[in-house]
């Protein structure tokens, strides 16, 4: 079977073919993303009305270089999935529209994905997959949560942000230290060359006894810090900041993580979502494996961030347990808000 995978949920376009037979492990034909960073940098965020008409022009080019690189013709495509949220409204429909002519075209079922199951799926495109069941921890621009999962479609929240994401945290704190959007690789790359103790910020919940988050305060301890600093501060001052701020981001991820492990018996672990790529977070939670009975499993880097392999993926892997049914008449809506918990085992009623 050939899955074909499109993401239109937020910044980047993503197509993507996997193949499965039987219950394999599914395995990447070819993928091709788009991001629109540098269109939206000149605005620090994204502008959605200018996501969805840049999804417009770069989804069938996409397309037709995966099919290129895969050497795959369209019509040996057997299904085909698209990101159905959460996301902005007229980006996801973009995608959304392309997946149902495309089915429509083709008469090949189409099936709306989960933007959160996809990359808590992804890391079963590397080299080193995990086995359910896990504790996933999705690190992403606008969700941080800590999940159990027994299955596909068998999802437990553990805990989330109360309020920003840590992704955001990253990205607001990047503004005030005057760095370019997306700000979570910028303020990492800054932070390299830092000091992680310099500056002393809030671990918002750390000691909270559950495993929610709350960063909200973070980007304004690092705002009252930045302006301390005065109006011309040094690079080096900046970098110590830089550092400090990522510390206390990860120092929050990295504690709360060990405790769901520790709450739900499990060793192991999953890291999904864009912050899932900071070095620092990887180097952290790979020392506390080496130290104690557990695994972290991460996607291949290129996968970490928005994608089309990881829809592709989630829906081969719901085509293979039987878990998907896509609607005959090719009908689609959207979800921009839509609780990962609330996609159970059969396949969400669109
Ligand atoms: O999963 P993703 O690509 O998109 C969403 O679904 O939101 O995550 C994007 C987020 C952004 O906030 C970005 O700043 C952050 O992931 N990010 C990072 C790194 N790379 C991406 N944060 C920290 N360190 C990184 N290396
Ligand atoms: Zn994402």
């Amino acid at each position: 079977m050939v899955v074909l995978g499109i993401e239109s949920s937020c910044d980047e376009t993503g197509v993507a073919l996997v193949t499965y037979q039987g219950m394999e492990t599914p395995r990447l034909l070819a993928h091709a993303l788009h991001s629109q960073a540098d269109m939206h940098r000149d605005y620090g965020g994204v502008v959605p009305e200018l996501a969805s008409r840049d999804h417009i022009r770069r989804l069938l080019p996409l397309l037709q270089q995966v099919l290129a690189q895969a050497q795959v013709a369209l019509d040996r495509v057997d299904a085909i999935a698209f990101t159905r949220g959460p996301g902005l409204a007229g980006a996801l429909l973009v995608g959304a529209a392309c997946a149902n002519a495309l089915g429509a075209a083709l008469q090949r079922p189409v099936i709306g994905v989960h933007h959160l199951e996809g990359h808590l799926m992804s890391p079963f495109l590397s080299n080193d997959p995990p086995h359910f069941p896990f504790v996933a921890l999705l690190v992403s621009g606008g969700h941080t949560q800590l999940m159990r999962v027994d299955g596909v479609g068998r999802y437990e929240l553990l805990g989330e942000s109360v309020d920003d994401a840590a992704g955001e945290a990253f990205d607001k704190s990047a503004k005030v230290l005057g760095l370019g959007y997306p700000g979570g690789p910028a303020l990492s790359a800054l932070a390299s060359g830092g000091r992680a103790d310099a500056f002393a910020l809030p671990r918002p919940l750390l000691h909270s006894g559950n495993l929610d988050f709350s960063f909200a305060g973070l980007k304004t301890a690092v705002w009252t810090q930045h302006r301390k600093l005065g109006a011309c501060p040094t690079r080096q001052q900046l970098a110590d900041l830089a550092a400090s701020t990522q510390a206390a981001i990860v120092d929050v991820l990295v504690h709360k993580s060990l405790r769901a492990l520790h709450d739900a018996g499990l060793q192991r672990l999953v890291v999904a979502g864009g912050v899932g790529a900071n070095a620092l977070l990887r180097s952290r939670l790979d020392a506390a494996a080496a130290q104690r009975r557990m695994r972290v499993h991460y996607p291949e880097p290129a996968l970490c961030t928005d994608n089309g392999a990881m829809i592709a993926l989630a829906a081969a892997m719901r085509l293979q347990r039987g878990l998907a049914t896509p609607p005959q008449d090719y009908a689609f809506d959207v979800a921009p808000r839509w609780a990962l918990e609330t996609v159970s085992a059969a396949a969400p009623a669109p």
